[in-house]
Formats: C-alpha cells, sequence, structure tokens
C-alpha cells in the first residue's frame, strides 16, 4: 500500500473529461462522529461513512480501547457501542500515525476521568501542536503531564470559559464534545464554524446534549449525563472538500463534469471564485456541473488572488488543488496560506513540470498562468502546458489534498506521468483512479 504508484496519461491541456462522480460522506466529520460514539450510553450508528484508511485506523483504536466497533463498507455504516471500553490509555503506534487520534481524548476524559496518548510528530503541511488543547483541559480543571510526545491527562471535568487562540477544528470540536459531560457550564470562545462541527453539534442536541450558539464563535455547553442516540443515525454530511477537488479538477480537465451528492452551499468561496473567473458553473440543491467548459479559452479564465481563511473562508484543504488550476488561467494570482507553515511543498514537483511559480515566502506563491500568454494559440498545439513527470523523476503526493493536486496536474499535462506515496491519496480520496477512469482518464495503480 505505501508503495503503491499512480500511472496517468496526461490529456496535454485538453478538457477532455466528462461524466459523473458521486460525493461521499465527509472525512472530517465521520471521525469526529466516531470519536462521540464515547459519549453514549447506548450504541451510536453512523450513517454515510466513507471508507478511508483513517477511518479504519480510528475504529481499529477505539476496538483496542475495548469499544465494540463493526464497519460496513457495503452499507457506509459503522456501528460503535463504547460502554464496554476498558482503557483510555491510547495505543502509541495509532495515535502517533493519525493526528484525528486527539479528539478522541476529550470524550475519553470526560467520561472516564483519564487519558494517555502520544502525539503524531509535525506532519509535512505544519508543526500542529496541541498546545490549545492542553491549555482548555486545564481550564476544564484536569492535570496534563507531558513526557516527550507522550501526554497523561486526568481529572473530572468542571465547565469552564475558554477563548481559543486560534480558530481551532479540532479543538472546537473536542472540548464541545468533553463540556458535553462536565459538570456546570462551559462557554466556548473564538470557535471554528466548519459545517462539519454544526452538523456533529445538531446531531448531539438531539441526542440529549444542550449546546447553543452552534455555528457561531461562542457556543455554550451545560453538561450532563451520557448522551443515549435511541437508535437515531448520525448521517455524515457531503464530504465539501472532495467535491471542491472535483470541482476544481472539472474547471482545469473537463468539458462536463457533473458532481452529485454534495453540498454546494458548503462551498460557496470556490463556485464564486471560479464563476467570477469565468468558469461555466452550474449549481443546484445538492449537484454541481460544469458544462461546454472546453470551449472556454483559457485566456478567458481569468487568474485572481486566493487567501486561506476559516469557514466559510476559501479552506485550506483546497489550496493545493486551487494552486493547479491557477497554473492554466490568464493573469497572476497570489495563493496566501494563512492556516498552516509549511503547506507548499507540492509546488517544487508543479513547478519541475513546468509551472510558473514564484515562492514569496512560506506562506505565499505567486503563480503566473499560460492563459495569459497562449490564450489565442492553445489550439494549435503551441500552448504551453504542463509537461508530465515519468518514473525516473516521479511525483510525490506530500499529504492527503497535496496528492489531489498532483494529479489533476498530471491529468492536464502533456505525456505521462507517475505518482509516488499514493497512500496519501487513499487517506482522502476512495476508489480515485476507478472515479478518475469512469471520467474518461486513462488512470492505473501499479502496485
Ligand atoms: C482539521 O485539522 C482538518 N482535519 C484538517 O484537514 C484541516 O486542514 C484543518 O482542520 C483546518 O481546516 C480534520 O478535521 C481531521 P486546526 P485540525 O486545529 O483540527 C494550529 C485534511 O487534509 N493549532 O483547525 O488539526 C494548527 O497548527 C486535513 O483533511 C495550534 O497551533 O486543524 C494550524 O496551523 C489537513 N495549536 C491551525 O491551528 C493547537 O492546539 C488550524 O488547525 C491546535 C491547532
Amino acid at each position: 500500500m505505501h508503495t503503491d504508484r499512480l500511472i496517468i496519461e496526461g490529456l496535454a491541456g485538453k478538457k477532455a473529461l466528462k461524466g459523473k462522480v458521486q460525493i461521499n460522506g465527509a472525512k472530517n466529520a465521520v471521525l469526529k462522529a466516531m470519536a462521540a460514539s464515547v459519549l453514549f450510553s447506548d450504541e451510536l450508528v453512523i450513517a454515510n461513512a466513507p471508507d478511508t484508511e483513517d477511518v479504519k485506523k480510528l475504529a481499529h483504536l477505539l476496538r483496542l480501547a475495548g469499544a465494540e466497533v463493526s464497519t460496513d463498507a457495503a452499507k457506509k455504516e459503522i456501528r460503535i457501542n463504547a460502554s464496554t471500553i476498558v482503557s483510555t490509555d491510547l495505543d502509541h503506534e495509532t495515535t502517533k500515525a493519525m493526528r484525528g487520534s486527539v479528539m478522541l481524548t476529550g470524550p475519553l476524559l470526560a467520561r472516564f476521568g483519564k487519558v494517555s496518548f502520544n502525539v503524531p510528530g509535525g506532519c509535512v503541511i505544519g508543526a500542529r501542536p496541541i498546545d490549545l488543547y492542553v491549555d482548555a483541559y486545564k481550564k476544564l480543571g484536569a492535570k496534563v503531564v507531558v513526557k516527550g510526545d507522550h501526554y497523561s491527562i486526568d481529572g473530572k471535568l468542571s465547565g469552564a470559559e475558554i477563548f481559543f487562540a486560534l480558530q481551532t477544528v479540532g479543538g472546537t470540536e473536542t472540548m464541545m464534545m468533553a463540556a458535553v459531560l462536565a459538570k456546570g457550564t462551559t462557554v466556548l470562545k473564538n470557535c471554528a464554524m466548519e459545517p462539519e462541527i454544526v452538523s456533529l453539534a445538531e446531531f448531539l442536541v438531539q441526542c440529549g446534549a444542550n449546546i447553543s450558539g452552534i455555528g457561531s464563535p461562542t457556543m455554550t455547553i451545560v453538561g450532563g449525563g451520557l448522551l443515549k442516540s435511541g437508535g437515531k443515525k448520525y448521517h455524515t454530511i457531503p464530504d465539501r472538500i472532495e467535491a471542491g477537488s472535483f470541482l476544481l479538477l472539472g474547471a482545469l480537465c473537463a468539458d462536463d463534469l457533473l458532481i452529485e451528492q454534495c453540498n454546494p452551499l458548503h462551498l460557496e468561496s470556490v463556485t464564486s471564485a471560479l464563476r467570477n473567473a469565468g468558469v461555466p458553473l452550474t449549481i443546484g440543491k445538492d449537484s454541481i456541473h460544469i458544462k461546454g467548459n472546453a470551449k472556454t479559452k483559457w485566456a478567458d479564465v481569468s487568474s485572481f488572488s486566493v487567501r486561506t481563511h476559516e469557514y466559510p473562508g476559501f479552506p485550506t484543504d483546497l489550496q493545493p488543488q486551487m494552486v493547479a488550476f491557477l497554473t492554466h488561467t490568464n493573469g497572476e494570482g497570489i495563493m496566501f496560506e494563512t492556516i498552516f507553515e509549511g503547506r507548499f511543498k507540492y509546488v517544487q514537483d508543479l513547478i519541475r513540470m513546468g509551472a510558473e511559480i514564484t515562492e514569496m515566502n512560506p506562506r505565499e506563491v505567486l503563480v503566473r498562468g499560460f492563459g495569459s500568454e497562449n490564450g489565442s494559440t492553445q489550439h494549435n498545439g503551441n500552448a504551453k502546458k504542463l509537461i508530465a513527470l515519468g518514473k525516473d523523476e516521479p511525483l510525490q503526493a506530500h499529504d492527503i489534498r497535496a496528492g489531489f493536486a498532483v494529479v489533476m496536474a498530471a491529468l492536464a499535462a502533456k505525456g505521462t506521468s507517475v505518482i509516488q506515496n499514493v497512500y496519501y491519496i487513499d487517506r482522502g480520496y476512495e476508489k480515485l483512479e476507478e472515479r478518475l477512469a469512469a471520467l474518461g482518464a486513462t488512470i492505473r495503480r501499479e502496485k
């Protein structure tokens, strides 16, 4: 699995892909719902669950702790009963390998009064410390002992007022879940407001939690007893990052692409930017349709600048994919990455393919699109385009989202590209090569 490679035949700048793609349940929603199962006295059933690597890892971690976990990929369902948990000393290897496991610590600490785990080292996109979690746990009355990358936290939690120095997605979710079982009232300020957080909070309220201010920067949680699902299922919301990834891939390489089972309202920062630039988009209730894109000359698709921002701003998880798109538009655009300090490693691969990108500082790159030089000549074969990178100098998937960006670049390029570390792509996108092949791409996986 870790040595898998993707072999992709480039479309040489033609917007040739056609077809439909259905969007799966959100990876960054299902992991939190799995963690939330620890707040329940009865079994929690999660529906529309994606079948990705991280889901499998978190299920394994919960099983090792003693929970009953069953997954059914065909039914897209996960069933978890946390009442059988016997240990809150989380498996060190698994917690080190997956940052998402830190979300479990809130519910476990709140329910069992103690939790210990290893924090993953920084990953390719940044240091990703958990100082905001430690600060919040201390405010909730817990004692935190840190030895290297090992954390032991214990104490009965009591409500407190917590102001997050950064609008942390995981921090907001983890403390919201911990506060559900803490004694008294907790006020969380400067909360993240991602749709995944709103969806989880609303479900917890349906199961007995007392949370107000959902979707606003200030949430108030009045602690109580364990929640009960009473057979209600958590329905995982559509993955807005997967939908946005396919939308940007379609804008770069498709003539006609219908993205179904998505929530366009979660992607307004992307659809409005693409429409303003001249990409032909039709937006439905649960679909986005790129139609007649092959007729749109790159000279008529104007470049633009983007600043990543907490929701509802432009998502950092679509930053690499947007840069890959901007390599073909008309003009110059600056991508300013405000969330993570190391999320441009993939740019070197795009530059090796011939993209005109200048790294201005660790958080800003300037992209000069091919459309500005060759808009009028793009169809006579002289147009500038990306050149494929083969097995001697393969492309790398540095992280989940950068992996998708290099797939986009390989599809737009002239020639056959090889992409390594496909394991990362599998963590965020189910059956990617099958879904792209169904759109007409020539792509295969090599073990
Ligand atoms: C979530 O990560 C997502 N992961 C990330 O998606 C996403 O990029 C990120 O939110 C931002 O939207 C999941 O939901 C599983 P943060 P999270 O806490 O919660 C700093 C993907 O590709 N920070 O909002 O870990 C942190 O370093 C992944 O699907 C601290 O400094 O992100 C970052 O710079 C990648 N101290 C910023 O805050 C802390 O204690 C935002 O991080 C916590 C965070």
